[in-house]
């Protein structure tokens, strides 16, 4: 039977491709977005590389009856939802400091009326976008999944906090499977260039900043401090491509709907394992474009930690994944995405 996967937030990103890997292994996604962060074009471009319609829902996992409705539709044509897929969430760490309410509200209470919701529908499966934030300051690296965890900003605490709750409701209930997928530093885009990352405003992150820079929409790209204790003294991340990020999405279904998945409660990081410096991840994507980026190193942002990455070892063994592509395989296909969209998604094509 083809499984239908409600996709909360899967207008956006990560969303979008994950749709792309769902479609293309076999599964039914059917999308349940604010927009908040998004648009209809992103899902009209994942049908063209697809060529599947994709079911899409406008609506808020905060309202009790959107979403009732939602799995009451899918129910009723009898292909009732298996698995929730959870990518829906604010997610600017900057922003969470000064609006910390919005962000719980957004996140944790979110979940909260999305697993009521799900109880009632009968749906006791759900793999979770959490992410490497979760750790906080490395007490050692890479980082495992028995790491301590300490979030250092409120966007990290409303990851863990629905960590928790989903780990309570495992102990509470042999039926419930949950995942939680710890991302690190996804980039890049699909290989059409035809989704891609589309921050609104302002970039907080890095690729999305350094290809803005390249089609000239911003002037210069700021280093954030060359004095941390690492080979170039710029930031160290591991950095994952996010089509491979899609396909260990597609792998935790896979296992959370199989019978190997006995325990009820599991935590995965999905990162390559090795580590790209600021100055190489420029340095890379201007040889995979051939456009210089201008940079200038000024002093380290606050809240930032010298390096982070991950051992991916135990998606590789439980989940059979593992990152295919390259650093400059993000940039070539990141900068095709950009230069073949230089303001993001149109509203309306
Ligand atoms: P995104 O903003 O592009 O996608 C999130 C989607 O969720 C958007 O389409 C938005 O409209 C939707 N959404 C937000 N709040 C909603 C609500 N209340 N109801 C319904 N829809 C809502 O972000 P993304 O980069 O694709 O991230 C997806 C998930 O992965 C998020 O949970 C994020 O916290 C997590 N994550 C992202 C990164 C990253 O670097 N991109 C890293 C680690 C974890
Ligand atoms: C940020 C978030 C983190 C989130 C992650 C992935 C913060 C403090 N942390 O982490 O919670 O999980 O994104 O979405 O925001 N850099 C520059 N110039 C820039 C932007 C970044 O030099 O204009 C440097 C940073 O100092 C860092 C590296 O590039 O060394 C990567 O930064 P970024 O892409 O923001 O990711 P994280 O810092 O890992």
């Amino acid at each position: 039977m083809e499984h239908s996967i409600l996709v909360a937030g899967g207008a956006g990103y990560i969303g979008t491709h994950t749709l792309v890997s769902l479609i293309q292994t076999g599964y039914r996604p059917v999308v349940f977005d604010n927009f908040s962060n998004s648009g209809i074009v992103a899902i009209e471009r994942v049908e063209k590389i697809t060529g599947v319609a994709v079911e899409c829902i406008v609506g808020d996992i905060r309202d009790a009856s959107a979403l009732d409705s939602a799995f009451q539709q899918c129910a009723d044509r009898g292909q009732p939802v298996s698995c929730v897929l959870h990518l829906a969430a604010l997610k600017a760490v900057g922003e969470s400091n000064s609006m910390p309410l919005a962000y719980y509200d957004n996140n944790v209470t979110g979940t909260l009326v999305l697993l009521e919701a799900m109880r009632r529908a009968g749906v006791g499966t759900i793999v979770f976008s959490s992410s490497a934030t979760v750790y906080g300051e490395p007490e050692f690296l890479p980082f495992v999944e028995t790491h301590r965890i300490a979030p250092t900003n409120p966007y990290g605490w409303t990851k863990a906090m629905v960590e928790q709750i989903l780990r309570d409701l495992c102990a509470s209930d042999p039926a419930i499977k949950a995942i939680c997928l710890r991302y690190f530093n996804p980039i890049g885009a699909h290989e059409s260039g035809l989704i891609g990352e589309d921050p609104r405003g302002e970039p907080n992150n890095l690729f999305p900043y350094i290809t803005r820079t390249a089609v000239g929409r911003s002037a210069c790209l700021r280093i954030f401090g060359d004095d941390y204790d690492t080979p170039d003294g710029t930031g160290v991340r591991d950095y994952v491509h996010v089509a491979d990020l899609a396909d260990g999405h597609v792998k935790a279904i896979d296992y959370a709907l199989s019978s190997r998945s006995g325990q009820g409660f599991a935590a995965f990081n999905l990162g390559t394992g090795r580590g790209t410096s600021v100055k190489e991840l420029i340095g890379a994507f201007e040889r995979e474009s051939g456009v210089p980026v201008p940079h200038q190193v000024t002093s380290r942002r606050a809240g930032d930690i010298g390096e982070a990455w991950a051992d991916p070892a135990l998606a590789n063994q439980v989940l059979g994944w593992a990152a295919r592509r390259s650093v400059d395989q993000m940039c070539r296909d990141g900068w095709n995405w950009q230069k073949n969209n230089p303001d993001g998604y149109p509203e309306k094509e």
